[in-house]
């Protein structure tokens, strides 16, 4: 049965952008469809046969591919289900692409050339990363072990992001724009795990290892090949210095500036997610 407000489906609706932006369009009162393997109907990108249910009487698609637009296949697995977007009815699609990245860009253009309406949030490094992913266990710990150098990341606030899609889902003025989503000031790693220890009290370190190190660690986990293969290249080829200019996606798709990686440390550390200590 169809509902009769459209319905807005947000795949990934569990990660950190998605689940955000599943809580501001129920705040605001908007029907909304989880796209998760978890969620009934459930979709897995992997499994073409659970899309067609979850895109039934949609309106609009939030898209965050897993686990990268940069991996072999993305972009076809994005054409196909582009192409059952846009045989289904749905009149817009909203990508989380990510910078400086060849292979999403590919991807991003498979959306522009959907014939129907599209905004893409090319975004930079997460905020994110440092308390709801693979970051955090290690900053409890206190060191922080990367395969990374001097290059500094202008950190983007996942608030920032979810804040530009629900703009680009349920307002006009952001059809066909591409948005460079980042913060508002570019940190190397050591300098943004330096902004967490100070704001939580508690001695944390960044230890830069080379990238072979990093390989064989991961290796020794027994990670997948192809997500080692991933890391590698997000650390390696993407993290050179291409993306470290900022860029005004956010003011131009909110008219604020972005929010700035210290915010994101105070509210975090707030929580107590990184551990006791005496914030200052
Ligand atoms: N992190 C960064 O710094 C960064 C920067 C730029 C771009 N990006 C892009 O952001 C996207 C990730 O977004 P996010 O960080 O908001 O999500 P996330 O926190 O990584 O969460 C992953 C989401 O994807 C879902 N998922 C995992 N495997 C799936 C599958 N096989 N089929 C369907 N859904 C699946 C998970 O849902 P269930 O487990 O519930 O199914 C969850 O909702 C990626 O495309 C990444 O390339 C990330």
């Amino acid at each position: 049965m169809k509902t009769a407000q459209p319905i807005t489906l947000v795949l990934g609706a569990t990660g950190k952008t998605g689940r955000r932006i599943t809580q501001r369009l129920e705040t605001a009162g908007l029907p909304v469809r989880r796209g998760s393997r978890d969620a009934n109907p459930p979709f897995d990108w992997e499994d073409r046969s659970t899309w067609d249910a979850v895109i039934d009487g949609v309106h609009c698609v939030y898209i965050s591919f897993q686990p990268d637009l940069a991996v072999p296949g993305a972009v076809e697995t994005i054409q196909a289900f582009t192409d059952l977007a846009v045989k289904s009815g749905v009149r817009k699609l909203v990508l989380l692409s990510g910078r400086g990245e060849v292979e999403a860009q590919q991807a991003e253009r498979v959306v522009q050339d959907s014939g129907i309406d599209w905004t893409i949030l090319r975004a930079s490094w997460f905020c994110q990363n440092f308390s709801e992913a693979h970051f955090l266990e290690p900053i409890v710990q206190g060191e922080l072990a990367l395969p990374v150098g001097q290059v500094a990341e202008p950190f983007v606030d996942a608030e920032d992001i979810a804040e530009c899609a629900v703009a680009a889902l349920t307002q006009p003025g952001h059809t066909n724009q591409l948005y460079e989503l980042t913060g508002p000031r570019a940190l190397t790693f050591a300098q943004a795990v330096t902004e967490i220890a100070r704001s939580t009290g508690r001695k944390i370190e960044l230890v830069a290892v080379p990238a072979d190190a990093y390989r064989q660690a991961m290796e020794q986990e027994q990670l997948p090949p192809a997500l080692i293969d991933l890391v590698l290249y997000l650390f390696t080829t993407v993290l050179d210095g291409r993306n470290t200019p900022v860029a005004d996606g956010v003011q131009r798709a909110l008219g604020r500036p972005a929010r700035d990686f210290g915010d994101y440390v105070r509210r975090t550390a707030a929580t107590g997610i990184w551990g006791n200590g005496s914030p200052t």
